[in-house]
């Protein structure tokens, strides 16, 4: 039997997966690491660290799975995407990599900007706007605040590329990752001349680009003897763990939509042909699909909300479900579903990190509205569980406005565990939502992507089919939906109208 491993290099840690050619887990390890804010608003990790976590997890997931390291045929990469690596000629890191959380750009965004032309113009070559998280104004803040770094470079990859070049001795990336760089054709799907020059940017700086599925090396013999792997194993192009986890989903056909509620929240569309936001408040990236695209709204802060509620705001409850080995979620979440759709007129905007999708705006910041004295806990946490919902229903508008078509939605993520925020988003979106049966994420949608490579399947599709299940239907409840629609016009005007108080708020 065959063994594909899928790892993602996410932000908090790296999740290493076995599966067999079925798609069953055999084995799964995950290994944390600290990111660095040496200024505020700036994010940052060793590359290192992802290293040593890769080597870690391969070990601990091969050996839990039982199986002998030469049954492992294949690997697939995935990890945080527009995050930079700045590489010497010898390939030797130059300084930490900025990470795609990272705010420090805002000045650099404009540059690119200006330097491509307009904001359209940017749309037209490269299918998105700038967005301080992206990879290139990275770049760009590099050339401006420390010259004497930007000199050394000769090559800038994504994090997972790294972890290839470590592991295989490729430059490589694949095209789903690349997208979220900004200097991708997004439409061509290869790398920008155009804006590269318009940039004053390198081309030879940029890896070569493929299709997820296809395989762009294998393993070093020194590091294949290490893992007890043997040195023919391939590695796949991978991809951004959006779309990785999107595979993980089966979002690889038109009609098939996924929100994830995980720290961020996450709507992810596929779409056969290309389609682009001209006002740019969704992403168009390349999908792990061969020759297919996915539109994306990014919720900077979902799941992100509701654990602050809890860190913050119920000290007593965390350590009495501590002490009792009871889930401080399941708890907040029977309060909740105590509260009548609406949480009886309280509005919570889901805004703690600033906010990408709709808005754009490193400012925007959280807020209860509507407070009175007759709303109590349970009220706060249904209007967060709205709250960040209604924040995916921007998106998911901007789709039906798109006319991308929205036939299934696939909930998955921490906050899809819980039966009630299931039930708010049917009723939000006013459409019925689907449940799998199991969900396994980014690491488990790049080990499929291996299988294909592998030539264990014919189609990324095909492994989809075979491997994942739809597990309950969630019907939405139009007297809810109806009661929704009114508040999510209020929730709409809201950050309009506060818009300028949240930028006065920042100079304080
Ligand atoms: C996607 C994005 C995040 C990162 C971190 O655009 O910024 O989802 O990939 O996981």
């Amino acid at each position: 039997m065959s063994a594909f491993l899928g790892i993602d290099i996410g932000t908090s840690g790296t999740k290493t997966v076995v599966i067999d050619p079925q798609g069953r887990l055999l084995g799964e390890a995950m290994q944390e690491y600290p990111c660095f804010t040496p200024r505020p608003l700036w994010s940052e990790q060793d590359p290192e660290h992802w290293w040593q976590a890769t080597l870690a997890t391969i070990q601990q997931a091969v050996s839990q799975a039982g199986i002998d390291p030469q049954q492992v045929k294949g690997i697939g990469l995935s990890g945080q995407m527009h995050g930079s690596v700045f590489l010497d000629q010898q390939h030797r890191v130059i300084r930490p990599a900025i990470l795609w959380n990272d705010q420090r750009t805002a000045q650099e965004c404009q540059e690119i900007e200006q330097r491509a032309g307009s904001r359209e113009e940017l749309i037209r070559l490269v299918a998105n706007p700038a967005l301080t998280g992206f990879t290139a104004p990275k770049i760009l803040w590099l050339r401006r605040h420390e010259p004497e770094n930007y000199a050394r470079v000769r090559h800038v990859l994504l994090p997972k590329d790294y972890i290839r070049l470590r592991l295989t001795g490729e430059l490589a990336t694949d095209v789903s990752d690349a997208s979220g760089t900004l200097l991708l054709d997004v439409a061509r799907r290869q790398w920008s001349r155009e804006l590269l020059q318009r940039l004053e940017l390198p081309e030879e700086w940029f890896p070569c680009c493929y299709e997820s599925h296809e395989p762009t090396g294998t393993l070093r013999p020194e590091v294949a003897g290490q893992l007890g792997l043997s040195p023919q194993v391939v590695v796949v192009a991978g991809a951004g763990d959006c779309a990785a986890g999107a595979v993980g989903n089966g979002i690889v056909r038109s009609g098939v939509l996924s929100t994830s509620i995980g720290t961020s929240g996450v709507m992810f569309v596929h779409c056969d042909q290309m389609t682009v936001d001209p006002q740019g408040r969704v992403h168009t990236f390349c999908h792990a699909v061969a020759g297919r695209w996915h539109m994306m709204g990014v919720n900077l802060c979902a799941g992100g909300s509701l654990q602050w509620f809890r860190n913050q705001l119920c000290l007593g409850l965390t350590a009495e479900c501590a002490a009792s080995g009871t889930d401080p979620y399941q708890l907040l979440g029977a309060e909740a579903a105590r509260v009548p759709p609406g949480a009886q007129g309280l509005v919570f905007l889901p805004y703690l990190s600033g906010e990408r999708t709709p808005h754009a705006d490193p400012l925007a910041r959280g807020a209860f509205v509507g407070l009175t004295l007759a709303h109590g806990r349970g009220h706060l946490v249904r209007a967060i569980m709205e709250g960040v919902t209604f924040a995916l229903r921007d998106s998911l508008e901007i789709f039906r406005e798109l006319q991308v078509p929205v036939e299934q939605i696939r909930v998955s993520g921490g906050g899809s565990k819980s039966p009630l925020w299931r039930q708010i988003q049917a009723d939000v979106f006013g459409q019925d939502v689907v449940r799998l049966v199991a969900e396994q994420g980014p690491a488990f949608g790049v080990a499929l992507l291996a299988a294909v490579g592998c030539g264990e399947y014919e189609s990324i599709e095909a492994a989809c089919d075979a491997t994942i299940q739809v597990a309950e239907h969630i019907r939405h409840d139009p007297q809810a939906t109806a009661v929704y629609d009114q508040v999510f016009a209020t929730y709409r005007a809201l950050y309009p109208s506060l818009k300028q108080h949240f930028q006065a708020m920042d100079r304080w």
